[in-house]
């Protein structure tokens, strides 16, 4: 059996968490590889609503195993309190959660940190989601990360004191007055105390070597699902750097992130919005200033599910989603939120990119907008709503064109297409493979 892999190819945002889910009962496995509680993945169903952070978003099927891979770090402050919420509800989760020994731990310095980077950048901050994504994975990568494993490590007090410390000396270069910043709202002691309690709580969870669970999964015949966090403009090595995170959302981020093969993955659904969102600083080239951006975004909800920040509000890119088709070896696309686009009297895509005067479709190095001009074709809109359609055949004449346009484009079959945010507002227009 192969990986099947779910990412986003846009700014993040686009529905992972409600297609996942959707998905979920036909996979034995659902596993995170990226990524940490900057996402917030949604899942509507049955008049119930959760944003989940840090679970895979396969975990309201009782008949899926749920991993968190060594790719994602954790705060075990945002688990516990995922965990209690869904616990709240009425549903049981755990018995079926997963957790990589190898996977990062965020602590409450990080987090600090990232908030006295962000300050220190002033007017240039990445408008990070201040989960201390950044510095954990920056200590990660320079080998002085502390991972899940280390929980069991008697030495761990230690460990975490010494980190403790390297971050305040970092923190005190940058801001002198670092110790007035707020975690959570309360004071950096007040968070460290609740992050201690949560991490007793982490300890009683099931902490496993994920790369065997899943290879051996993988040769028992079970079915998995690589569920991405971010988007694909987001990668650390693809995105529109500097303004991205800090983690690779593409393709390659599955391998790395899980121990499975390139050789064991399977097909690549590739999930975008009917239009595009993004949350934070950084370029844009289709960002819409205008009423149609606000409309957008009212019609829309674009308020991030993590911070609560408007999101930015624009058209479709194609060079963007080619680009990120490219990166990832989509085999299937997925297309979000069509039901936001009725009512609009026409509807933008951006075809190319004029740059220096010069039609392209290729995203240059110089990823600004000062350097990009879309070139738009249009369509016409239309005025019905979506939400109880049920085949693609009863949507609009209008919005298949402009999905036969952008398929005809891409040369990837659309073969999902949203119209909703509960699980039922969902059309599967061709068969998943
Ligand atoms: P994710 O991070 O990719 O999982 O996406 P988010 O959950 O951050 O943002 C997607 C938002 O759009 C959530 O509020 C979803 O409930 C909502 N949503 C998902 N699909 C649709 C759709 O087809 N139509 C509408 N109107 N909302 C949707
Ligand atoms: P999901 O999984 C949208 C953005 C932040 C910021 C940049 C870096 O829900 O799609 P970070 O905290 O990672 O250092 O922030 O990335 N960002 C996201 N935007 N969706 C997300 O996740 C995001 N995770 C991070 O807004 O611009
Ligand atoms: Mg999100």
């Amino acid at each position: 059996m192969k990986t099947d892999v779910l990412l986003g190819l846009q700014w993040g945002d686009e529905g992972k968490g409600k297609i996942v889910d959707v998905l979920t009962p036909k996979y034995d496995i659902v596993a995170r590889f990226q990524g940490g509680p900057n996402a917030g993945h949604t899942i509507e169903f049955m008049d119930k609503r959760f944003v989940l952070h840090t679970l895979p978003s396969g975990i309201f099927n009782s008949g899926t195993d749920n991993i968190i891979g060594n790719g994602v770090i954790i705060d075990p402050f945002i688990l516990s309190q995922e965990l209690a919420e869904i616990r709240q509800s009425g549903l049981t989760i755990t018995k079926n959660l997963f957790i990589s020994k190898k996977s990062h731990l965020i602590l409450p310095s990080h987090r600090l940190l990232d908030a006295v980077y962000e300050h220190n950048k002033g007017e240039l901050k990445i408008g990070s989601t201040l989960k201390g994504i950044g510095p954990c994975y920056t200590d990660k990568v320079s080998r002085r990360g502390i991972r899940v494993g280390d929980l069991e490590n008697k030495n761990f007090n230690l460990l975490y004191k010494e980190a403790k410390k390297r971050h305040f000396n970092l923190a005190k270069l940058y801001l002198p007055k670092f110790t007035t910043i707020k975690i959570e709202g309360v004071s950096f002691e007040e968070y460290e105390k609740q992050w201690m309690l949560a991490l007793e709580e982490l300890k009683k969870l099931k902490l496993v070597d994920s790369e065997y669970v899943l290879n051996s999964a993988l040769s028992n015949n079970k079915k998995v699902l690589a569920e991405g966090a971010q988007g694909t403009m987001l990668d650390i090595d693809f995105g529109s750097y500097p303004y991205v995170t800090s983690s690779n959302t593409t393709i390659a981020g599955v391998c790395n992130g899980l121990g499975v093969a390139p050789s064991k993955i399977g097909n690549v659904y590739g999930i975008f919005k009917a239009y595009c969102t993004r949350v934070g600083s950084g370029p844009f080239p289709t960002e819409l200033f205008d009423d149609t951006g606000k409309n957008l975004q009212k019609k829309g909800h674009e308020f991030g599910a993590t911070t609560g920040r408007a999101r930015r509000c624009g058209w479709l890119d194609l060079p963007a989603l080619k680009y990120s088709i490219m990166l990832n070896g989509v085999t299937e696309l997925m297309m979000m939120k069509a039901d936001v686009l009725s009512g609009f009297e026409e509807i933008q895509v951006a075809t190319h990119y004029l740059i220096n005067n010069t039609k392209t479709e290729h995203l240059p190095f110089n990823f600004e907008d000062e350097n990009i001009t879309p070139v738009y074709k249009t369509f016409p809109g239309w005025e019905m709503p979506l939400d109880s359609i049920k085949s693609f055949e009863d949507l609009p004449e209008n919005l298949k064109q402009y999905i036969l346009f952008i398929e005809k484009e891409v040369g990837v079959p659309i073969t999902i297409i949203s119209v909703g945010p509960d699980r039922t507002q969902t059309i599967i227009r061709n068969k998943i493979s």
